[in-house]
């Protein structure tokens, strides 16, 4: 091999390894090989050597040619992998803290029952839901409403035209449905809440004719008013993040339960605050679902009883948060949301507490 050739190669080798990127490889590339690239010079000037010459000096060249082509290769991948991990790397850069986000806040309705089905899920709740356009035996009748009982007026029912399997509509007064659903659809046991929307014909600062509940139901062979008692107690102390919550139970009546109980938190009267011990205020309804509810959903009640309980979501998220006016949680005033809303990026998880 000739001087010239040599230099050459060791010229296009020390380029090829110095190209730090995949253009200034293609540089390379067009000094060599390009209409006026060495190598195609070279190549060209064969031609003109003595004819002796031209078949030793083609087959060399060629070599020389393989060669360097096969290193441009290599370091072509070479440099576009690098190039992909540079670009991966700018995308996603896994060290930055999460953006603030400039929009999309959880409602505060949404906040408290991701929050009540973090804390009975613990408890070994399950989430069911049912549909707002209900039936008046589910609503009524299998509940142990009759026919004419107050209820059914007291609730100020929003009827429906038209009838469902021989069945007036409504709107579902509350998600007490919700316990027939469940256990017509299956055997016992049961464990399970049912959040959702409800309505009533009433309207003022404190009422909404669209509003939500949370209804809950643990039925099984032998459970007693002390679990109504230890489970309720235990969501509302760790629902209000107050570990010494007072919690009262007091008689009370609903057709669906015996015995029934409403139950109240401590608070100050005067200052709202939750966990006081001057006053009380009533926070949700519960008994023990009555032998003729089970009986009505094919439910053995010599076999199987339970407790049940429901609860207005608005107010327990009035009173958790200090909101006073019922009106702009369904007035999507972007104000009031920035202002009570959640961050999506801070889901209720139990072990921190949910103070909020
Ligand atoms: N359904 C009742 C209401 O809307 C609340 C309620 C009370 C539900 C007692 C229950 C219960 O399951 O046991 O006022």
């Amino acid at each position: 091999m000739d001087d010239n050739l040599a230099a050459l190669r060791e010229q296009a080798a020390a380029a090829i390894d110095a190209a730090s990127n995949v253009d200034a490889l293609k540089d390379v590339y067009t000094s060599l090989f390009g209409q006026r690239g060495r190598l195609t010079h070279l190549l060209r000037a064969i031609g003109q050597r003595p004819a002796a010459e031209r078949r030793e000096r083609g087959a060399e060249l060629n070599r020389i040619k393989e060669e360097i082509a096969q290193a441009i290769t290599q370091r072509h991948t070479v440099l576009e992998a690098a190039a992909w991990d540079a670009e991966i790397a700018e995308r996603i850069d896994v060290t930055l803290p999460p953006r603030p986000s400039p929009s999309g806040l959880i409602h505060p309705i949404s906040r408290t029952i991701a929050e009540i089905e973090a804390i009975f899920g613990a408890l070994g709740f399950s989430v069911a839901e049912g549909p707002e356009i209900e039936d008046d035996w589910r609503n009524f009748g299998a509940l142990n409403i009759p026919e004419h009982h107050p209820a059914r007026q007291d609730m100020d029912t929003f009827y429906l035209p038209g009838r469902r399997d021989g069945r007036r509509r409504v709107l579902r007064t509350h998600t007490s449905p919700g316990q027939i659903r469940t256990m017509t659809s299956r055997p016992p046991p049961y464990r399970v809440i049912v959040p959702g929307r409800t309505y009533r014909a009433d309207h003022d600062a404190t009422h909404s004719p669209m509003f939500h509940q949370v209804e809950g139901l643990a039925v099984d062979r032998a459970i007693t008013l002390g679990h109504l008692k230890g489970c309720l107690i235990d969501f509302l102390r760790a629902f209000f993040d107050k570990p010494l919550l007072p919690v009262r139970f007091r008689a009370s009546y609903f057709p669906f339960t015996e015995p029934s109980m409403e139950v109240d938190i401590g608070w100050n009267r005067q200052t709202g605050e939750i966990g006081a011990e001057s006053d009380w205020l009533e926070i949700l309804g519960s008994g023990m679902v009555h032998p003729r509810v089970l009986a009505n959903c094919g439910v053995d009640p010599r076999e199987w009883q339970g407790f049940a309980f429901g609860m207005g979501i608005e107010r327990v998220t009035m009173l958790k948060h200090g909101i006073t006016d019922l009106r702009p949680f369904f007035e999507s005033d972007l104000r009031w949301l920035r202002h009570y809303g959640f961050s999506p990026l801070r889901p209720p998880i139990l072990h921190e507490g949910l103070g909020g």
